[in-house]
């Protein structure tokens, strides 16, 4: 079958070379008729896109920064992790299929469905009633369900965690949305208000996801736990594992391995070279703060402060009417990057110890 142009979607979770590596999956959804799969297949793309910006957005200042690609997600290499980090992604990834098609929907952009009005003219609560256009949340979650499930094609542990990932990414979406709400009655007495669901931006989206992550949970499997992800069990035999967590909760099979370093099988750089941040205490967030001594001194580099010119447009001025003219500005600003020691084994030494101190905190 080689690479699909069909299906688009498929080229945003893997690469060619993944991608026909699991072409049973592609299959799957074949299965389910290219028509309907096309309809959505370039809103679900741009959601998992819009999952994964977030997703670079929330780890911006982490050691692990979320993967250019989601190969994570895949069977890349035969290596299918499920880690802390890409029980992340699963969710983030799910939640933006969600969330796009079901602002699609809201803005009719598609042909069969349109705002959730199962509930309107009922009431609500005191002084309200259903009404106006309710984000069709259901809806989104077919879709994403129908996608992004469906790449989970294992029968195995980490399938099973996977697409819990999936659910507790979806169950974000609706856990964050609002009621809104419209005022009615005599010259805007408020005696009555119509209220309706809606979705909350996705960035709240991605601050409830990103504090899953800091809370997941790592799944005890009671026996071989490293190799239960290749092994045949099936779906329901870790059931019980899944006992007592909740279906919001993130949760992993495998501790991360070590960020710091590239690890090419991983396809992760490590975190020489990137950038940190020094700033102003008042201004900047706490984990931004201290994202130098996280991606640098705890990975055993050191911190190098680079002078660089940035050009910025300044002086703005309205002219009347309607322009805006604006002087550019040259401007030596400092950044700071992470580089290796010169010193080899010393720094070794450092580099393990600062580890296992960070480990015990
Ligand atoms: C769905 O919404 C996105 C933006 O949220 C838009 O770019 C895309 O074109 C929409 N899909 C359809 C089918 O209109
Ligand atoms: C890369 O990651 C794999 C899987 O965790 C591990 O087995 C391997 O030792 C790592 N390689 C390096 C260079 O750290």
């Amino acid at each position: 079958m080689g690479c699909l142009n069909l299906v688009t979607v498929m080229t945003l979770f893997m690469s060619c070379r993944v991608h026909r590596a699991s072409s049973w999956s592609v299959n799957n959804f074949l299965m389910t008729g290219p028509k309907a799969f096309l309809t959505y297949a370039s809103s679900v793309q741009l959601g998992a896109r819009g999952g994964m910006q977030e997703c670079k957005l929330q780890f911006a200042w982490e050691k692990w920064n979320c993967p250019e690609n989601t190969l994570q997600l895949s069977t890349h290499n035969g290596i299918r992790r499920a880690t802390r980090e890409t029980s992340f992604v699963h969710a983030i990834s799910a939640a933006g299929v969600m969330y796009t098609l079901t602002k699609n929907c809201s803005m009719g952009d598609l042909d069969n469905c349109g705002c959730d009005d199962s509930r309107i003219g009922q009431t609500g609560g005191r002084g309200w009633i259903w009404g106006g256009c309710s984000d069709n949340v259901a809806f989104g979650e077919k879709i994403s369900k129908q996608f992004v499930d469906a790449l989970e094609g294992g029968h195995d542990s980490r399938a099973a965690v996977n697409l819990h990932n999936n659910e507790a990414g979806r169950l974000a979406i609706k856990a964050t949305m609002r009621r809104a709400c419209k005022c009615h009655g005599v010259s805007g007495s408020c005696s009555i208000q119509t209220c309706w669901m809606q979705l909350a931006e996705f960035r709240e989206v991605g601050n409830y996801l990103k504090m899953k992550y800091n809370h997941a949970k790592k799944l005890d499997l009671d026996k071989k736990p490293a190799r239960a992800g290749n092994s045949a069990d099936n779906r329901g035999g870790i059931a019980n594992s899944f006992r007592g967590i909740a279906r919001t909760e993130l949760i992993y099979l495998e501790d991360s391995p070590d960020y710091c370093v590239k690890n090419q099988s991983l396809e992760f750089q490590g975190t020489e070279g990137r950038e940190c941040l020094k700033g102003d205490k008042s201004t900047s967030l706490q984990r931004e703060r201290k994202s130098c001594r996280r991606l640098c001194h705890e990975c055993g580099l050191r911190v190098v402060a680079k002078r660089i010119e940035v050009v910025s447009s300044c002086n703005c001025k309205f002219h009347w009417c309607c322009t805006v003219k604006c002087d550019k500005c040259r401007q030596t600003v400092t950044k700071y990057y992470c580089v290796r020691k010169k010193s080899g084994r010393k720094t070794h030494t450092i580099k393990i110890r600062r580890r296992e101190r960070a480990r015990r905190t």
